[in-house]
């Protein structure tokens, strides 16, 4: 290595970047993963019409539904694209300024960024403009269900077709991967977030309780289930009775809880089966043998993989460290320059 280079090195600081609909992930090289947040920004109106950043992340996340008129909690991904550009740009600036430390602040970063599958060039543009805004040298773009398949650990790069199903908070996307390329993939916009509404909905309908999105995602994580046959526990849920108008705080069982979720777990399963009727047989084959991996939160719901085995018959499981799976992926890319030019997509 030169000796330029080495400065370079030195002094740079590479970044992948996962930034999710929920969560935005950073690694940096020889680091390993240094930010891990929600990918959500608290701003206020200021006198003269501009949004003034109050809060991001975490500090951010606990704003939600908990703001008074003059601020507002934004969510700027939606269903895994920028819904909002300029609060996408700006979350972006945050996270990279505190990914950086001063003396790798002098040569400004080269940032692989993960996207979904099949996005349009439109979107692909705004993702790279507002990386390069924030203060990127270089911006790549590679592909979420492939950073996964690494992250997971997949052999990617053999002729050997592997199935990759990533559930986050806005898409779900399975996809089948051979030989450093995606051969098949189906992407649909039900996920973490569609499963928060479904239970939003089914309080609301059969309680009538209103409650707020945290408090949706929170019953999920705790007592959420993908098997109606699994263990029955039950929770302690606050919210606004609706008839009376005043808070009020009820029971709420797993049962009830996979019954609000039916809906939105078939559409996952069927999307599953859509995608392996789509598979070449040779690559079909590969799958019966090596199974089913499910990364993202999503794949963190209790017993999903235990139904999707019962669904499609083929082994299931769930990867290590799901939530991170797709920021190591592209991270791993980072660190080898020939992965990276085969995989970035232009
Ligand atoms: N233990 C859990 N059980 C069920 N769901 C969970 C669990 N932990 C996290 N989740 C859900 O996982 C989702 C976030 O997953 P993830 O961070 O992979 O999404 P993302 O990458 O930000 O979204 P996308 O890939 O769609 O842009 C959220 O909907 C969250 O509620
Ligand atoms: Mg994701």
């Amino acid at each position: 290595m030169s000796l330029f280079n080495r400065l370079y090195d030195y002094f740079s600081q590479d970044l992948a970047i996962d930034l999710g609909t929920a969560n935005t992930l950073v690694y940096a090289k020889g680091h390993g993963i240094i930010l891990n947040e929600p990918s959500v920004v608290a701003v206020k109106k200021t006198v003269s019409g501009e949004d003034e950043v109050l809060a991001v992340g975490r500090e951010a996340k606990f704003m939600l539904g908990r703001t008074p008129g003059s601020i507002k909690a934004i969510r700027p991904i939606k269903d895994g694209v920028i819904a909002n550009f300029e609060i996408t740009q700006k979350m972006l600036k945050y996270f990279i300024a505190r990914s950086s430390t001063p003396s790798r602040r002098l040569i400004r970063p080269r940032i692989i960024i993960c996207v979904p599958f099949g996005i349009t060039q439109v979107e692909k543009k705004a993702v790279k403009e507002s990386a390069y805004s924030a203060g990127a040298r270089e911006v790549y773009l590679i592909e979420e269900p492939m950073a996964a398949a690494i992250g997971a650990g997949l052999p990617i790069t053999e002729a050997r077709g592997s199935m990759i199903v990533d559930i986050g908070g806005g898409t779900t996307g399975i996809a089948v991967i051979s030989l450093n390329g995606i051969v098949h993939c189906e992407s649909i916009k039900v996920a973490g977030d569609k499963f928060d509404e479904a239970i939003t909905n089914f309080v609301r309908r059969q309680k009538n309780l209103l409650i707020g999105e945290r408090t949706a995602e929170n019953i999920k994580i705790n007592i959420g289930t993908a098997d109606s046959a699994s263990k029955e526990k039950v929770m302690e849920i606050k919210g606004r009775d609706l008839m009376i108008g005043a808070p009020k705080t009820i029971k709420i069982t797993s049962g009830q809880i996979n019954e609000a979720l039916t809906d939105s777990l078939n559409e996952v399963v069927n999307a599953v089966k859509l995608a392996l009727e789509k598979t070449p047989p040779e690559l079909a084959a590969d799958i019966v043998d090596n199974g089913v991996i499910l990364t993202g939160g999503g794949a963190l719901l209790n017993n999903l993989d235990v139904l999707l085995r019962e669904k499609t018959g083929l082994p299931v499981s769930v990867a290590e460290s799901p939530l991170s799976c797709v920021v190591r992926g592209a991270g791993q890319v980072l660190d080898q320059l020939a992965l990276l030019r085969e995989l970035t997509i232009t």
